[in-house]
């Protein structure tokens, strides 16, 4: 397993170009299996997550090509088992997105329970309870879903306890081929959301309500897209970067970058003092540093609400702010796994059922720590980044899940980032 090494301290200069945004490619790529014809798409990340999807599919009877450096994939979906086995979901919970475009398609799905991680349990009642609601039977066995049509998939109205992004996502699949139409009430308004419901409207399928939460669809037959798909900006990426530059005191340029879809991350740390200008054409951001920054108090949400995914990060940042700062963390019941590994290198939080309090500013020293979860190990970056001293941290394959080569990215803007097997 490997680990990175990183002596903190050091200013950052320079450009970084954001990479493609992994919750966005997955969905597009499970898309592939809706279709009988080969698709192609573009900016796609390299990424664990996509190397786990693309062999996903390939069990399933795909054959895909993947350009790592051009970032180029093309998908054949030659379907000839509709199972996505416990192999792949145990490493990628977003395996639960073959669910939807199997039973769309061919009327049948055995996909392995994702089962919990790091940050909770992580349950797909909601999925299970849709696919009964459009005519599916549904059983869970031996720790597999086996959902089958026992005659036609039928559009129904739909309604989330709580929003789910790749609930929301699997509706939209199985929306896109039912009779009649769809209806998803308290609909997820994420970016990947809206993203994969235009790349089914181009698709031929009629959809209203994207980016509210309702959303209409009706079924019908798709025509593949009539060229290659290109993958957006990933804005939990910028965000992260919004993030090194900060603790690092870094004025950086961030190229490629994602833009409105930030604007609850760009207004929390502004509000600390962070100097954010955006530039004209919405896709490059300059972060200018400041000499003091003031504590502020945050809670994730929903978007457009400041994202789950950013809270580590940011949390570290509280950390160089005058007083006392608040985190509330309201989508997953243990995503605050990073303090205790935070608390090793001097933080002072204190966590309290979902609130975080946060004392700064505080010196970071550096110490061995370890990556628990994808976001955790952002966050363990930003700290050693910010730390005295070299910290060394193990389990970095969380961070190469989700991050295309951060360590990499690192080393051209000046950090001293070492990668070594451990
Ligand atoms: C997506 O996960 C993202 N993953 C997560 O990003 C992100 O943190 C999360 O949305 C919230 O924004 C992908 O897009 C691949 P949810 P998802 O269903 O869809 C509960 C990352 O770091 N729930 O929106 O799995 C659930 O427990 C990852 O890139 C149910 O109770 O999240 C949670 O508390 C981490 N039953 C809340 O809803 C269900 O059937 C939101 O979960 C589904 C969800």
């Amino acid at each position: 397993m490997d680990a990175l090494q990183i002596t903190g301290q050091r200013p950052l200069s320079g450009r970084v170009s954001i990479s493609g945004s992994k919750n966005t490619a997955l969905p597009f790529l499970f898309a592939s299996l809706l279709f009988d014809q080969e698709l192609s798409f573009e900016n796609i990340p390299r990424l664990w997550d996509i190397e786990t999807t693309l062999k996903l599919l390939e069990d399933m009877g795909c054959s895909y090509s993947w350009d790592k450096e051009s970032g180029k994939v093309r998908i054949l979906p030659r379907v000839t088992q509709k199972i996505a086995s416990y192999d792949w979901v145990k490493k990628m919970r977003a395996g639960i997105l073959a669910l939807g475009p199997l039973v769309a398609k061919y009327g049948e799905a055995k996909v392995s329970l994702p089962g919990g991680c790091a940050i909770g349990a992580r349950p797909v009642n909601f999925h299970l309870e849709a696919l009964k609601r459009m005519g599916a039977k549904v059983e869970v066995e031996q720790g597999y879903i086996r959902a089958s049509v026992p005659s036609c998939l039928r559009g129904a109205q739909i309604v989330f306890p709580e929003v789910s992004v790749t609930g929301t996502e699997n509706v939209l699949y199985l929306g896109a081929l039912a009779e009649g139409e769809t209806v998803i009430e308290n609909a997820a308004m994420e970016p990947e959301v809206v993203a994969l419901g235009e790349l089914l409207q181009t698709c031929g399928v009629q959809i209203e309500g994207l980016k509210t939460s309702t959303i209409k669809i009706k079924g019908s037959k798709l025509k593949p897209p009539a060229k290659a798909i290109s993958i957006p900006a990933d804005r939990i990426e910028t965000g992260t970067w919004i993030s090194i530059a900060m603790a690092t005191q870094s004025e950086l340029t961030l190229e490629n970058a994602a833009g409105p879809e930030l604007a609850a991350v760009l207004k929390a740390f502004r509000k600390m003092g962070l100097g954010i200008t955006e530039k004209e054409d919405g896709r490059t951001l300059i972060i200018t540093p400041k000499s003091s920054y003031e504590a502020i108090s945050v809670e994730t949400e929903c978007f457009p609400g400041f994202p789950t995914d950013m809270q580590a990060q940011a949390l570290v940042n509280m950390c160089q702010a005058e007083g006392i700062s608040h985190m509330r963390e309201n989508i997953f019941e243990n995503r605050f796994m990073h303090v205790a590994e935070l608390r090793r290198l001097g933080a002072k939080i204190e966590v309290e059922g979902n609130l975080a309090r946060v004392e700064g500013p505080t010196h970071l020293k550096a110490a061995p720590i370890m990556a628990t979860d994808l976001r955790a190990s952002a966050s363990l970056v930003v700290a050693a980044l910010m730390a005295e001293g070299t910290s060394t941290i193990s389990r970095i394959y969380h961070l190469d899940r989700g991050y295309d080569h951060l360590d990499k990215k690192l080393q051209k803007l000046g950090a001293q980032v070492t990668r070594v097997a451990q």
